[in-house]
């Protein structure tokens, strides 16, 4: 997967800028607040996902215009593609000049994988952080787990709302079984995609952590699933949580919130059998962090045979230099955006192209 030409039109402090990345480690350097990452969010967006910094699109669109435009042209899957997004209210993307339904039709067709201080809290944050990573992780080689996850999402909402009117008088207990079979159903199905994803997650990991920590210590995940301990299949745990909502139905009236469900739950990973969360220093907390990402990458690329496209943004300055060169050594092959503000950093990065940013513009140099 390669981005061959990208062209990014009002789009946060970017008034009009185009360029052409190198197939390999392309760094994009410039002081504070000048537009780094709003570039590597721009090229994130072809892949379907919402911006990893927000959910508005307005926010996206440059202070004072109507709509932002992006442009790319990638290769990918044995051929060149042309896809355009514009944002205004929506997001509305042609690929190959063909309009598509929705912005998230472009799952599966550009892949990428970011990297940025904020990956340490999978290891750092709670189970919702933990959840984030993996729902999109997934949604990112298999497009009908992003459909599925919104109607699950959905349909608790719904049976919230549908709570808060049992408990106040305005509607009956009974209503609830409807949304209870609804939430049950696709809540399995939810559950059957993260399992398989963690256990391949787990071994590629794994094997990434040994690599990266000289086989000091042992790395583990598991998905923590709060209906049921084990279980093989989507029926399974779909019977899991319809009869843990039976059970917990009072209460989750008095609490006027769901549960049971893949929404509860987490992933615990560990060094040694330890808690990395409670137990892991700074940097094993930042190897663990690192081989999920460099793990998330390679399934995709065993999945669908494309390497997908690695956004760096501010890591390198995080990372000590060993840790920088083993993160470009598993990224070796791939094409890469990295960004950094000092221009002494850049020579210790072995890169084909260097772009300056400045106040929204992009010299190549
Ligand atoms: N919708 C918008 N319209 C205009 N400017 C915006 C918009 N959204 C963000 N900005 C501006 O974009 C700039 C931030 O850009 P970005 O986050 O890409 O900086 P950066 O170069 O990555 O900086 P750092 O090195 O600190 O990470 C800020 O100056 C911010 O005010
Ligand atoms: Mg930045």
């Amino acid at each position: 997967m390669k981005v061959l030409h990208h062209e990014i039109k009002n789009y946060r402090n970017i008034k009009d800028v185009s360029f052409s990345p190198h197939e390999g480690v392309n760094v994009i350097y410039g002081e504070n607040g000048h537009g780094k990452t709003n570039i590597l969010e721009s090229i994130w967006l072809f892949t379907g996902c919402n911006s990893f910094r927000t959910r508005k699109n307005t926010e996206l669109i440059k202070e004072n215009e109507k709509e932002a435009e992006l442009n790319m042209d990638f290769f990918a899957f044995k051929r060149e593609q042309e896809v355009k997004i514009k944002i205004a209210e929506n997001k509305e993307v042609h690929i190959n000049g063909i309009k598509k339904n929705t912005h998230r039709q472009l799952l599966g067709e550009f892949q990428a994988v970011v990297f940025s201080p904020s990956v340490l809290s999978v290891i750092k944050e709670g189970p919702g952080e933990k959840r984030k990573f993996i729902d999109i992780a997934i949604s990112l080689l298999k497009p009908n787990y992003a459909a599925t996850l919104s109607k699950y999402n959905k349909a608790v909402s719904q049976r919230n709302a549908l709570l808060k009117k049992i408990s106040d008088g305005s509607s009956k207990a009974d209503f609830l079984f409807a949304f209870d079979e609804e939430v049950a159903r696709l809540g399995g199905k939810i559950i059957e995609y993260r399992m398989d994803y963690t256990e391949k997650l787990k071994q590629n990991a794994a094997e990434i952590y040994k690599g990266i920590s000289n086989g000091r210590e042992a790395f583990d995940l598991t998905y923590m699933c709060g209906v049921k301990d084990g279980g093989t299949n989507a029926n399974e745990w779909a019977q899991a949580i319809y009869d843990k909502l039976q059970k917990n139905r009072e209460g989750d009236i008095f609490r006027l919130l769901t549960s049971a469900g893949p929404h509860k739950d987490d992933l615990e990973i560990t060094l040694n059998g330890k808690s990395a969360r409670a137990f892991g220093s700074q940097g094993q907390q930042r190897s663990c962090a690192l081989s999920l990402k460099i793990a998330e990458g390679f399934i995709i690329r065993d999945l669908s045979g494309e390497q997908p496209v690695a956004l760096l943004d501010d890591v390198m300055s995080e990372l000590d230099s060993k840790r920088q060169e083993d993160l470009l050594s598993y990224l070796d092959g791939w094409q890469v955006f990295v960004t950094c503000c000092d221009k002494a950093h850049i020579e210790k990065i072995n890169h084909a192209k260097a772009f300056y940013v400045e106040d929204g513009t992009i010299k190549e140099m």
